[in-house]
């Protein structure tokens, strides 16, 4: 059975170019008009409707129950009144029940590792592959990254999407590629001096971790080849963001993916405006929802913070329709590429989210208050304990080499006073000494719950 084909995002070369970057350095997908971008979409939401109803039985299913059909899209508005999809819907037909095409067709296989239950299970055929490389390609081009830089990267290869989606989009890019993955740490700050790579695509964690080993070497981190970071696949803070570009002396931006839309390449921070992140809206659909009531959310100026519901476009493999991504921010209009809009920097998910006391915190705004706080290092955990029927946050972070013990102190009232009059709780803070918690070679892991469930 041949793989069927999407509609193809391809505008007309003349179309209007919109006021942004040099043309050259645009797609033909981002230099659609408004109007053309619209139409494609409608025309490409309709055949993934079609094409997951006819070749995926949990859609079928629940397209029934609501009682839609793929023929009730007529307009993009019209989106609305099909049933989401959840991480939960894709478990229960763990490994292949999501796949619209027959597994000769399937190229690659994914997985999400899934902190709890079955990884979630993503496939891909050469389209999909192709499509994937273009957005992570755009991406690069987005960040400053342009033919014949060395990207190195330290994204883990593997079934998580983060290195080899990297990988492809950086090669289809034009750039030379450094595929160094997670880990090994003082072997890749020797791989960057030897090899001096002007772009670095990694974990904002990670990040932290190469900087720290960058000084143990006695290198200085301002010193290297680096001129762009690529960070993303957890959240991060414009604080994260300064501290970063100080000590490598770096642009950083960020990268959005997530395995079930794609991987990384669905959105991207442009360098020139580091606004928020530009959604590549011919592949991918963005609605914002209330997470408890699941009504849909105003956008644009006014637009209200939310969760972020996906729609693939043109994906063959793994169609999703109206993905529950669970990730918090808000829809802008566009700047840099006017034609798409805008996400806001993620500030956390709602399952990041720690209810305390009745207060809602998420582990970003800790990080916020702990960056600004001189004399520690930006390495912290926070630790939940329950005391009889009271919950308590406690936040560990380390001190920075050089701090005296009383710049230790000062630095742990002034993180307690910073959350007390920024979130409105009160923390136990312990700064402990330097090099003391465990460092991330990937995904940080920032909350250690010992509540008994
Ligand atoms: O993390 C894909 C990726 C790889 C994105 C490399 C960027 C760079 P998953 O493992 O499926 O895929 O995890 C997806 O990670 O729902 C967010 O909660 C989080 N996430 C990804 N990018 C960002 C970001 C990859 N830039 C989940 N800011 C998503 C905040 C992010 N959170």
């Amino acid at each position: 059975m041949p793989v069927p084909v999407p509609p193809s995002s391809t505008a007309p070369v003349d179309a209007a170019a919109p006021a942004g970057p040099p043309s050259e350095l645009l797609d033909a997908g981002e230099r659609m008009s408004p109007v053309e971008l619209r139409e494609h979409q409608l025309t490409a939401l309709r055949w993934t409707l079609r094409h997951a109803y006819d070749n995926v039985e949990l859609y079928r299913r629940k397209f029934d129950a609501a009682g839609v059909t793929p023929d009730d899209c007529r307009s993009l508005d019209d989106l609305a009144r099909y049933p989401f999809t959840t991480k939960a819907d894709l478990r229960s037909c763990y490994p292949f029940g999501m796949f619209a095409v027959p597994m000769d067709q399937v190229r690659r296989i994914h997985a999400s590792s899934g902190t709890t239950g079955q990884p979630t299970v993503v496939g891909y055929t050469e389209d999909d592959l192709n499509m994937w490389a273009d957005v992570v390609a755009r991406s690069i081009r987005a960040a400053g990254g342009r033919p014949g830089h060395k990207v190195h990267i330290s994204y883990g290869y593997g079934l998580f999407t983060g290195g080899l989606g990297a990988h492809y989009g950086a090669e289809r890019a034009g750039c030379t590629v450094i595929p160094a993955s997670g880990g090994m740490t003082a072997r890749q700050v020797q791989i960057i001096q030897d090899f001096r790579p002007e772009i670095i695509m990694v974990t904002p964690s990670y990040m932290l971790t190469l900087l720290d080993e960058f000084e143990r070497q006695g290198i200085d981190p301002r010193s290297t080849s680096l001129r762009v970071g690529i960070f993303g696949a957890e959240p991060w803070t414009e604080a994260m963001r300064q501290e970063i570009e100080e000590r490598l002396d770096i642009d950083a931006v960020d990268i959005y993916g997530l395995s079930e839309v794609i991987g990384p390449g669905v959105a991207q921070e442009c360098v020139e405006t580091k606004d928020g992140l530009h959604i590549w809206e011919d592949y991918f659909y963005p609605e914002i929802v209330d997470p408890v009531t699941d009504a849909l959310l105003p956008q644009g100026e006014n637009g209200e913070t939310g969760e972020l519901v996906f729609t693939s476009l043109t994906k063959q493999a793994l169609p999703i329709i109206r993905y529950r991504t669970r990730d918090l921010t808000r829809l802008l209009p566009g700047t840099a590429r006017p034609s798409f809009r805008r996400m806001e920097k993620i500030t956390g998910r709602c399952d990041d989210m720690i209810i305390l006391r009745g207060v809602n915190v998420f582990p970003t705004q800790i990080e916020e208050i702990v960056l600004r706080t001189p004399a520690v290092a930006p390495h912290f955990q926070l630790r939940l304990t329950r005391s009889g029927r009271l919950d308590r946050m406690a936040v560990e972070v380390e001190a920075r080499p050089d701090a005296s013990s009383g710049e230790r102190e000062a630095a742990a009232a002034a993180i307690a006073r910073g959350v007390k009059d920024g979130v409105g709780i009160t923390v136990e803070v312990a700064v402990v000494d330097p090099e003391t918690l465990e460092r991330s070679v990937g995904k940080i892991r920032r909350v250690v719950d010992l509540r008994e469930k």
